[in-house]
């Protein structure tokens, strides 16, 4: 890799079966594979021999779904990315946990342990939790509205950057013949009192050795545009074609900007659904099993929920309703439902057409093709002002991931745009990131 290009950051956003949501019912696949360790662990060292900057879990305090038609739970990630980082070395390990439905003292303590014990290799996606069940587990009528749940994960934020810096690294001297363990004006107290927390700190675990896990958020809506400019350090984000990806791109960078940071410390990692074949013809049939495969009714209750309604407002042989169309404010996931109305509109898709496109990757860039033309895809968007990296989204565990490493990794590599070995050993020198400065250290 030639020092000083520009290189491409991979992430496996790994899901139970794969990413489309008929993957449990191929006849190799493991439906139990959501709490199988092995398939976790046989995907994560996948993952790592291909030399991924990192891996991915999702998460959301509650069922997915009914569980009718797709597996609808999953093991909690934080406990699951413990038991992962035994079982590799390098990856870094990311998960998703909510700002909405935990308080900064614990989870600030969790993620450190986890960066502590995997040797620096955590990371946070920040999710405000966008779903009325999840509210429902929490002794909530509703969700908190979307500004609100934005504003909260503001303090949060705050409060656990300060948490994570109260416990300064060296504080620690553990002098035996004195009998002095730490010197307590290296551990602050935050005294801190906001709207939402007051917390007190300092935090009971030692700065971790990231100083942050690296900072990740998923929300492309203004206020999470805003939220990612002063936070974030990875944005997942989801995109149906290169033109509206390259139009976040940039203005995500001019955000960043203009909140004061370096656009270059933002990577913004756009997902891609790849189904690949040896011929275009191979890969197309390839993605007509999987689609013969969906049920409509989980589509069309999957729509439903984004657009907080009930599936009776769809017919399936008609365009969208109009009182969709009109874009009613939802507190909601409010860049998904934009997403899935642009593409409707754009491509005058009638509900059944939309919920077969939204099946393999909800929404995330689809792609059908041949090693080569999948390769070809990710430069043009890399090269193109759309994406430092990609969330690849195979839409069938482990096999599709296999395929991306087998057959299009050799490609990136040939044209040095992606590692042939790690460099670093920590998640933030995988995406090229400084440990941040602590802000108890003057
Ligand atoms: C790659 C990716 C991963 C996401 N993972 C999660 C997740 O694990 N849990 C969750 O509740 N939301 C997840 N989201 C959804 C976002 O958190 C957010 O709700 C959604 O993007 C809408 O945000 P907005 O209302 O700010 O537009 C993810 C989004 C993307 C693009």
């Amino acid at each position: 890799m030639s020092a000083g290009r520009r290189r491409l950051h991979l992430n496996a956003f790994l899901m139970e079966a794969g990413h489309h949501e008929a993957a449990w019912r191929l006849p190799h696949s493991n439906p139990r594979a959501d709490f199988d360790l092995r398939h976790w662990i046989e995907l994560a060292q996948l993952a790592e021999s291909a030399k991924f900057d990192s891996l991915f879990l999702a998460d959301g305090p509650a069922l997915i779904g009914t569980g009718e038609f797709r597996p609808p739970g999953q093991l909690e990630p934080l406990t699951l990315l413990t038991a992962l980082s035994q079982a590799t070395s390098r990856i870094g390990l990311i998960a998703t946990v909510s700002s909405t439905y935990n308080e900064p003292y614990n989870l600030a303590r969790r993620l450190a342990s986890v960066d502590h014990v995997s040797g620096g290799r955590a990371g946070w996606n920040i999710v405000t939790s966008a779903g009325a069940d999840e509210a429902a587990n929490f002794g909530l009528d509703d969700r908190p509205g979307h500004a609100e749940r934005y504003a909260r994960a503001d303090e949060f934020l705050k409060v656990a950057k300060a948490l994570w810096d109260s416990w300064e690294s060296e504080a620690v001297v553990a002098d035996k013949a004195a009998g002095r363990y730490a010197d307590p004006a290296r551990l602050h107290g935050l005294g801190h009192e906001g709207r939402y927390f007051k917390v007190a700190g300092p935090l009971n675990v030692e700065r971790p050795p990231q100083g942050y896990p690296l900072l990740v958020q998923a929300g492309s809506s203004e206020d999470g545009k805003d939220f990612a400019a002063r936070h974030a350090e990875a944005i997942f984000t989801a995109h149906t074609t290169y033109e509206r990806a390259a139009g976040f791109y940039a203005d995500i960078k001019a955000r960043t900007r203009a909140a004061g940071r370096d656009p270059d410390g933002v990577i913004v990692l756009p997902g891609i659904v790849p189904y690949i074949g040896s011929t275009e013809e191979e890969a197309r049939a390839l993605a007509r099993r999987f689609d013969e495969l969906r049920v409509p009714q989980y589509g069309l209750r999957q729509l439903a929920a984004v657009f907080e309604t009930e599936p009776s407002a769809f017919a399936l042989d008609q365009l969208l309703p109009e009182s969709i169309l009109a874009r009613p404010k939802l507190e909601g996931s409010q860049s998904r439902s934009d997403l899935i109305i642009d593409l409707a509109v754009r491509e005058q898709l009638t509900v059944r057409q939309i919920i077969s496109r939204l099946g393999g990757g909800r929404g995330h860039f689809e792609f059908v093709g041949t090693p080569e033309q999948v390769a070809d895809t990710i430069i043009a968007w890399f090269e193109g002002g759309a994406a430092d990296g990609f969330n690849i989204m195979a839409p069938a565990l482990p096999s599709g991931l296999a395929a991306f490493v087998e057959h299009v990794l050799p490609i990136l590599r040939g044209k040095g745009l992606f590692r042939e070995e790690y460099e670093g050993t920590t998640l933030r020198e995988h995406y090229g990131l400084p440990v941040p400065a602590n802000q108890f250290r003057g």
